[in-house]
């Protein structure tokens, strides 16, 4: 039978990457963007190359109202492409970085972090429970900054503390219908995140590769196997953990 993931934020970075590596485990995806509809279309592409199915449709996290209809185009999307009526996999990946210090910090800034991370999260997973499969699971990308605090990511690390402890909550709720869901924290990793300046800042790739103990920072490769490996049946005894990906951030 086949599995079917839905990856919010997959037209880009670890999204995209994830969506790739389930394919490429023999799953089929929906993959959500904000504004990169192109970017969006070209991994659709990437992933029928693969020979798997996947359908590209547009979610802004931060606008809850959106949701419910939401769902019903997940719903129509499952019906015309699977002739299914659930998915069985929920990655609740999509978000950005802001960095501010704790003193500077505007509540704008707070509230946008929390409502992308935090409350999108929380009301996403909520509305689409009708349409998880029993015996699926949920992946939620949490960060490495929720173990090592490093100046100016107090909102966003704190919003990723938040969605660890909400893992914990979906574990517990949803375990009597075999759903697991746990929290993967990647360490600092080359994408577009924070303006790309993990990976287009020399400095700060060459500081966070000091930290890490294998040497360099993540590329996106290291991330989406995991995740995919995660979700699959290989796994499922692993539930309510934080694993964090990061070849050894700060130990
Ligand atoms: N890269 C790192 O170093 C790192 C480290 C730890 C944790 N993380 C976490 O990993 C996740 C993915 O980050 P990334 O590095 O892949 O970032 P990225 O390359 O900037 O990609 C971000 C993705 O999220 C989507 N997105 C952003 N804001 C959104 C919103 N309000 N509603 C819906 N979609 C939204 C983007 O859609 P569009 O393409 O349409 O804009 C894009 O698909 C994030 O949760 C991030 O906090 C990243």
């Amino acid at each position: 039978m086949t599995n079917i993931s839905l990856i919010t934020g997959g037209s880009r970075g670890l999204g995209r990457n994830t969506a790739s590596h389930i394919a490429k485990h023999g799953g089929d995806v929906i993959l959500t963007y904000r504004s990169q509809e192109e970017e969006a279309k070209s991994a659709v592409a990437e992933i029928e190359a693969l020979g798997r199915k996947a359908v590209a449709l547009q979610l802004d996290v931060e606008n809850i109202a959106s949701f419910a209809a939401f769902a019903q185009t997940v719903r129509s999307a499952l019906h015309s492409t699977w002739g299914s009526t659930t998915f069985n996999h929920l990655v609740n990946n999509a978000g950005y970085g802001e960095m501010t210090d704790f003193a500077e910090t505007t509540e704008a800034q707070f509230d946008g972090l929390f409502n992308v991370h935090v409350k999108g999260v929380f009301f996403l997973t909520q509305t689409l429970l009708p349409l998880l499969a029993d015996g699926g699971s949920i992946v939620n990308f949490s960060t490495g900054l929720t173990r090592v605090s490093y100046p100016g990511f107090s909102a966003y690390s704190a919003a990723k503390g938040a969605v660890e402890i909400l893992t914990n909550y979906m574990a517990k709720e949803l375990g009597h219908r075999g759903i697991r869901a746990n929290t993967i924290a990647p360490g600092a990793i080359e994408t577009d995140f924070l303006g790309g300046s993990v990976r287009d800042i020399p400095a700060y790739n060459e500081s966070f590769a000091k930290m890490t103990a294998l040497g360099r920072v993540g590329v996106p490769d290291d991330i989406g196997p995991a995740v995919a490996s995660l979700l699959s049946s290989d796994n499922r005894w692993v539930n309510a953990q934080r694993i964090e990906i990061s070849g050894g951030q700060n130990i």
